[in-house]
């Protein structure tokens, strides 16, 4: 071991590898590979990895690209389980989350499907059952200006805990939809309360997460896709508060700030005004653009 010029000891192994890259003319990836290297080369130093071990961490990781095909993304869950993916999200918008009130981002997981039929403001996405709920609030930007004519896309599980793209029973288009916000930047719809579920366990991700005793279930949630011309995209969701799984997401997706409560709304003027039966759940919440030449 001895000292680099970054201060971090280093094995000898590491500096004749880390040599080999004098060449790289890119910039940027020689700066990732030099890290990559390091941190995989300290990461087997500290655990004193035996052959064995990386010999089933090989078989591992080939039978994570196995799992993967046109639909299913082994590696991205893999990313997702271990919170490399909302680690991203963090490094990047540190700013945003500190100095802003630009609603906080969230994962936009694997059940997000293009071509979400057109719906008018209120309209019912709930095709199988569930306790009703009204989604409604504002878009608005920083300074709390409405922003209108924004594309909103919706989707959540079914009762049975599954997306309507990976269940055949379900309806068509059920529990998703594209909305647009009003002139005062005003959305609304309707759809049911989301129930927890499991991320896909059958793959090698589920049976890592079996073997570090870890459990699989993502709290209920309903995923927002929004975007508004001169607006950073927002890809977020809401949690439901009274979750049994809201301080354990399996992907580490939840923010305080994205966990909402389902009040009951008793009122039967309500009820009739939206035409769903009383009482129902009534989530309000307002979501917080960014302006794109604010983006950091
Ligand atoms: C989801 O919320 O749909 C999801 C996110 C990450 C991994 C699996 C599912
Ligand atoms: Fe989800």
């Amino acid at each position: 071991m001895r000292e680099t010029n970054s201060n971090s000891a280093v094995h000898p192994t590491t500096d004749i590898v880390l040599a080999t890259l004098s060449g790289c003319a890119d910039a940027r990836l020689k700066e990732i590979m030099t890290a990559l290297i390091k941190h995989v080369h300290a990461f087997a130093e500290e655990v004193q990895l035996t052959g064995d071990e990386w010999r089933r961490g090989i078989e591992f990781l080939t039978q994570t690209g196995k799992k993967c095909d046109g639909i299913r993304q082994e590696f991205i869950l893999l990313s997702d389980t271990l919170g490399l993916s909302i680690m991203l999200d963090a490094i990047h918008r540190q700013h945003d989350v500190t100095e802003s009130a630009a609603t906080e981002h969230s994962l936009l997981g694997p059940f997000y499907r293009e071509g979400a039929h057109d719906e008018a403001f209120g309209a019912n996405i709930a095709r199988t059952e569930g306790e009703p709920a009204l989604f409604r609030g504002r878009l608005i930007d920083e300074s709390g200006k409405p922003v209108p004519n924004a594309l909103i896309e919706v989707w959540e599980t079914a009762n049975n805990g599954m997306y309507e793209g990976q269940d055949p029973d379900q309806p068509e288009s059920n529990l998703r939809g594209r909305f647009r916000s009003g002139p005062n930047g005003e959305y609304a719809f309707r759809s049911i309360k989301p129930t927890p579920y499991p991320i896909p366990t059958d793959g090698p991700v589920g049976q890592m997460l079996l073997a570090l005793g870890r459990h699989p279930m993502r709290p209920a949630h309903v995923h927002f896709l929004i975007q508004a011309p001169g607006y950073d995209t927002l890809t977020t969701a809401l949690f439901s508060s009274d979750d049994p799984y809201v301080d354990s997401d399996a992907v580490f997706g939840v923010k305080p700030s994205l966990v909402v409560e389902y009040v009951t709304n008793e009122s039967r003027a309500d009820a009739k005004e939206w035409d769903l039966p009383s009482p129902f759940f009534d989530v309000q919440r307002d979501f917080v653009l960014t302006r794109s030449d604010e983006a950091a």
